[in-house]
């Protein structure tokens, strides 16, 4: 029961740091507020309305007692009463008032009077709402009444607006300092996970200045130094490779020269298309590290992308579901030579090719089928392998080098999704590609 209540609370509670910081802040203020305005009001401003109003009824009373006294002086009676608690009092005779009355159960000056003078077995008419300052309040005296004027302030205490307000207004203010500087606290851990999730897809991000509380500065810090290391390790590692790639050409291109100097005709031929394919080897590898350190990010539409890259086939086997239009923020050439090695793949083996894209939540998927031979489940994580080919005659003729999937993966990953082989309904290889945004 209590795991329900506590998922319960989870779903009401909000999620993000920056509202539920708020709640923690001002929910005791208002909890405060409403006991102190409910015990103010209860016990203190009710309780002295009760005795206020009663002192009154009492004095009116007295009033009306001795104006009805045998033998005394009612001018003067009227007069000294008038004069000494400040409430005016007409005097009718012979008429009767209505016994119509605005009653307003809720108002507790309504209340506290009606009780009172109940008590004193008086015949009422009163309205409290009628002057802004002033009660009206009628008694009927035998055949006659005495109507009388009286100022609020004998019956409440007007304090309490005021105090609503003292009590109200610091609540506000305090509330509006804890927006303020709560904004300024959880903008810094903001940035942090955009960086993040920026460097995390492979988007170039300035270097990033920590902020805020000492230890989001730290957390700050330390990404910073990370993200410095993991730049490093990458610069240095393709760096070499690029490196030994444009090195091994040299040696290259003087075996070429030196087949010359053979006599055996065949074995020229064999020698110059190993070193051919080597060639295209480095050729192939060193374009794709010169691009992927070069180009910057950059927003493109996704589907007009795809489109573009089946255009360039020219031919009708390809066809491209399109899905919802979507602008991307990545390194577009590189996702462009990733797509169509993928493509120029399945056209190798198959006359059958379906490419979709679909739009999800967090990440975009792009789905490449084809119904060629596909690949077997246990060479599914070696073709990713660079220069690993299947089978040395499946792609023979197209002469190619066995790097095409190992780029692809790698562009994927350096945009921070992921590539997966799967068997196709078409009969061949399915490809899932899932890029986060
Ligand atoms: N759509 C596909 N259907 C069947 N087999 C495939 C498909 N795509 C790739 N393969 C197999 O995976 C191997 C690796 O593919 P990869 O693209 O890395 O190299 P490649 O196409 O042989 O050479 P490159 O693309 O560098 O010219 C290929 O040799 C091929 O046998
Ligand atoms: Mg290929």
């Amino acid at each position: 029961m209590f795991y329900g209540l506590s998922k319960f609370l989870k779903q009401l509670l909000p999620k993000q740091l920056f509202y539920r910081s708020l709640l923690i802040v001002a929910l005791p203020i208002i909890i405060l507020q409403i006991t102190i305005s409910v015990v103010f009001f209860d016990s203190l401003w009710i309780k002295t309305n009760i005795g206020m109003t009663r002192a009154l009824v009492g004095e009116i009373k007295t009033f009306i007692d001795s104006y009805n006294q045998e033998g005394s002086d009612k001018n003067f009676v009227e007069n000294t009463f008038e004069e000494h608690l400040e409430i005016d009092v007409v005097y009718f005779q012979n008429k009767q008032f209505s016994d119509l009355m605005n009653e307003k159960w809720y108002s507790p000056i309504d209340r506290a009077l009606r009780r009172e003078l109940k008590s004193k077995n008086l015949e009422y008419w009163f309205d409290t709402s009628k002057f802004r300052h002033t009660v009206n309040l009628k008694i009927k005296n035998e055949g006659d009444y005495f109507e009388f004027f009286i100022p609020r302030e004998r019956l409440t205490s007007t304090s309490v607006r005021i105090f609503a307000l003292w009590i109200t207004l610091p609540a506000i203010l305090i509330i509006a300092i804890a927006i303020i500087f709560l904004k300024n606290q959880t903008r810094p851990i903001k940035k942090l996970a955009e960086a993040s999730k920026k460097f995390g897809r492979g988007e170039n991000i300035e270097e990033f200045v920590p902020s805020g509380a000492s230890e989001i500065r730290q957390a700050g810090f330390e990404f910073e130094k990370m993200r410095k290391r993991i730049l490093r390790h990458l610069n240095q590692r393709s760096e070499m490779l690029s490196g030994i790639s444009h090195d091994l050409r040299t040696p290259l291109t003087r075996m070429k020269l030196q087949l010359a100097l053979i006599k055996d005709k065949n074995l020229i031929e064999r020698f110059s298309n190993d070193i051919d394919e080597m060639e295209k080897m480095l050729n192939e590898y060193l374009q794709f590290s010169s691009e992927s350190n070069k180009e910057q990010t950059e927003e493109f539409e996704f589907n007009e992308l795809i489109e573009n890259i089946i255009f360039k086939f020219n031919n009708n086997i390809i066809k491209f579901n399109k899905g919802e239009i979507f602008i991307f923020n990545g390194r577009k050439l590189l996702i462009q030579r990733c797509l169509n090695n993928l493509i120029e793949n399945s056209t190798k083996f198959a006359n059958k090719i379906e490419v979709s894209f679909q739009k999800l939540k967090s990440n975009i998927l792009i789905i490449i089928e084809d119904n060629g031979p596909g690949i077997p489940i246990n060479e599914r994580e070696n073709v990713f392998k660079p220069f690993y080919k299947i089978d040395k005659s499946r792609s023979e003729k197209s002469s190619s080098v066995g790097l095409g999937l190992s780029i692809s993966s790698d562009i994927i990953r350096s945009h921070g999704g992921k590539i997966e082989l799967s068997e196709s309904n078409l009969g061949g290889l399915k490809i899932v590609i899932s890029l986060p945004f």
